[in-house]
């Protein structure tokens, strides 16, 4: 598929995905929100990836928000449509059964802070900076922050992010929780590639019911959640890697996973 605003590169099961805007910072417009749409539908469906990183083109940013130069002078049914158009594509790369991984390379600021912690796990640059500025410009975020980031570091450091609308260091939102690991910005992408590569290393059917069983447990109760738990979790034993995976520990050798 043609994509106007994102590169995406595949290589041995990784799939690396850049938002390319780099003279808008990478904003958010529609178009690019219908790419992250496309591209996660394309990637889900790609039997070759096994692990997918999205990061941002350029030196200076992730992500800086939602296009504000589209957002300006729009209706208020035009700025639902445009929020749910977000929710789609963010949602998309949310529901992804294969493990996502944010590399924060820059700004991951609004709609870019949004599209990060839509993802499972966030690496940062230390030069990174996150936050949800939209109160600053006279909105909420609108692109999932009001439900990812409560849910994710708790209702009182959502709320304090979200009405100060500050800019915080990679390292302080480390520290609330947004984020797994803040490192040098020059190894960023090495560092993520070493976790994608653990993670590929894993049986992926495994890794993506994992992800089935964990992401349900903000949605289900506790008995419900266990259900799906143990039928993922028999799931497994359909598999040729568990084979391979209990076979290789009791040959005591290393398994080799391929996606059966
Ligand atoms: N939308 C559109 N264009 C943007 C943008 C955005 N979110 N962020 C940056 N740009 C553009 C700038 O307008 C500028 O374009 P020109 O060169 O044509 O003037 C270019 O990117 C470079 O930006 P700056 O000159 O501002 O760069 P800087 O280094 O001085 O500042 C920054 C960087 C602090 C990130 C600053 O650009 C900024 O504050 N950006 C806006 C961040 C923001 O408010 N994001 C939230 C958007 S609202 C949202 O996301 C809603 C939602 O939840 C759905």
């Amino acid at each position: 598929m043609e994509y106007k605003n994102l590169i995406i590169e595949i290589k041995d099961g990784i799939a690396i995905v850049k938002v390319n805007r780099p003279k808008a910072l990478n904003a958010l417009n529609s178009e690019t929100l219908d790419d992250i749409k496309n591209a996660a539908i394309e990637l889900e469906a790609n039997k070759d990836v096994w692990v997918v990183i999205i990061t941002g083109e350029g030196e200076k940013a992730f992500i800086a928000g939602a296009d504000i130069l589209e957002m300006k002078d729009m209706t208020a049914l035009q700025g639902m449509q445009f929020s749910q158009r977000g929710h789609e594509a963010l949602s998309a790369l949310e529901n992804m059964s294969k493990p996502v991984i944010a590399a924060v390379n820059g700004f991951a600021l609004g709609g870019g802070f949004e599209v990060a912690i839509a993802c499972d796990i966030i690496y940062a640059s230390d030069k990174a900076k996150v936050g949800f500025p939209e109160t600053t410009l006279g909105i909420h975020p609108g692109f999932g922050g009001t439900q990812r980031a409560a849910k994710l570091v708790g209702l009182a450091k959502a709320k304090e992010m979200i009405f100060t609308g500050k800019m915080v260091s990679a390292q302080e939102a480390y520290e609330m929780g947004f984020i797994n690991k803040v490192v040098p910005h020059e190894d960023l992408m090495k560092e993520v590639m070493a976790l994608a590569e653990k993670i590929k290393s894993n049986g992926p059917f495994a890794v993506r019911l994992a992800k089935e069983c964990i992401n349900k447990s903000l949605s289900l109760d506790m008995d419900s959640a266990l259900m799906v738990e143990a039928k993922d979790f028999g799931l497994c034993f359909a598999t040729k890697d568990q084979k391979e995976g209990m076979t290789a520990f009791v040959e005591k050798r290393k398994p080799t996973f391929k996606g059966e």
